[in-house]
């Protein structure tokens, strides 16, 4: 349990979301505001790195106002600072670590970098008090797809991950294939719910082997052919693919999950990430739990997608272990979770 009476202010910036939250005990949402860059990175159809940190550069002061007027909170009424360090895009990580170490050293506020997986999983302890280690992790975003075996005090086991595109980028690339508009994925998933999951019978890739890996990027060269026999490409092919392609996709989730719950002999699982937002999955999942009479939780879809209210939560766990990052703090672009001794969610 967290040390009662902190108030830690929460900021995420490391890819096209800005995000500040304020999160009591390390379990209640005060706050958590989160702008994103839908209109900026639109026309490009993808995430451009430079407009994103510009972007955020422009707005990160702004942002933590607004958390602190929506939890109406002072900044002499914070606790401690928490600050995704990594992975992430280097020049979006920078705006968001740079604004936290700025406002920690002039607050005498101690401040800690958070890996953004760790909070991610956070994020589901949040919502959950009987979620308890140990439990199966599942991370599914636009950048990671993973499981992680979840201990205790201890850095979390990587038990295994995509080896080529992760689900979330399947999912992007797909809808831009489909011709649906920027972002893609919540975009086809809206797709898929007029069109028939049973229309292409898509392949599922490495879901019934052994081993734990998981791999995308056959999925998605599947589709781009299907799409090329079919053009030009009706309504009805369009939600007919969205739907078939979003089924292959989370067939694969559902059986790993379930080997590696098997495997590891656990019976909770957390699912977060972006994708943990997807109806489908949330629904097959929870169908396989009913069956299996295993725990599964789900964070609700604003803290699937980036935020800061984990960031928060996760820091929070850290300060309270006396755990604190000097002013030297940098940023990862690319930094694994549990891929050191150091305890989950610390980053050097
Ligand atoms: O966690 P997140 O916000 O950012 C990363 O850390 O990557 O995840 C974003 C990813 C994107 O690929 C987005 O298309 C996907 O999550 N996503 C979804 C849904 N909502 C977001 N994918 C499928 N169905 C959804 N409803
Ligand atoms: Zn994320």
């Amino acid at each position: 349990m967290t040390r009662s009476g902190s108030r830690v202010l929460g900021i995420e910036s490391s890819c096209d979301e800005l995000a500040a939250a304020i999160v009591r005990d390390g379990v209640v949402v005060l706050a958590s505001v989160v702008r994103g860059q839908d209109a900026v990175h639109g026309p490009y159809g993808g995430v451009v790195p430079e407009l994103a940190s510009r972007d955020h550069v422009a707005a990160v002061s702004q942002v933590v106002d607004a958390a602190l007027d929506e939890a109406g909170l002072g900044l002499d009424e914070l606790t401690g600072v928490a600050v995704t360090a990594g992975p992430g895009l280097m020049g979006s990580l920078l705006v968001g670590l740079s604004f936290a170490k700025a406002l920690a050293f002039q607050r005498g506020l101690p401040l800690v970098g958070v890996h953004h997986l760790a909070g991610h999983l956070a994020a589901a302890e949040l919502v959950d008090d009987a979620l308890r280690p140990p439990y199966l992790g599942l991370v599914v975003s636009g950048g990671h797809t993973a499981l992680y075996r979840v201990e205790a005090d201890r850095a979390p086991a990587l038990l295994g991950e995509t080896r080529d595109d992760a689900v979330g980028e399947a999912f992007d690339k797909v809808a831009k294939l489909l011709g649906l508009p920027y972002p893609g994925g919540p975009v086809l998933s809206r797709a898929a719910e007029k069109g028939d999951p049973a229309a292409v019978d898509f392949p599922r890739p490495l879901a019934e082997t052994a081993g734990l890996d998981f791999s995308y990027s056959g999925l998605k060269t599947a589709v781009a052919h299907e799409v090329a026999r079919r053009q030009p490409l009706g309504e009805g092919d369009v939600a007919d693919l969205a739907a078939s392609f979003e089924a292959a996709a989370t067939d694969v989730l559902v059986a790993r999950a379930r080997r590696a719950l098997e495997q590891e002999g656990l019976g909770r699982l957390a699912v977060v990430g972006g994708v943990a937002a997807n109806r489908r999955l949330r629904a097959e999942l929870a169908a396989a739990a009913a069956r299996q009479g295993f725990h599964l939780v789900f964070p609700p879809p604003s803290l699937c997608t980036d935020n800061a209210a984990m960031i928060a939560a996760a820091g929070t766990r850290l300060l309270d272990r006396g755990e604190r990052h000097g002013w030297d703090l940098t940023a990862s672009s690319r930094i694994a979770l549990g891929a050191d001794d150091l305890p989950p969610g610390s980053v050097r």
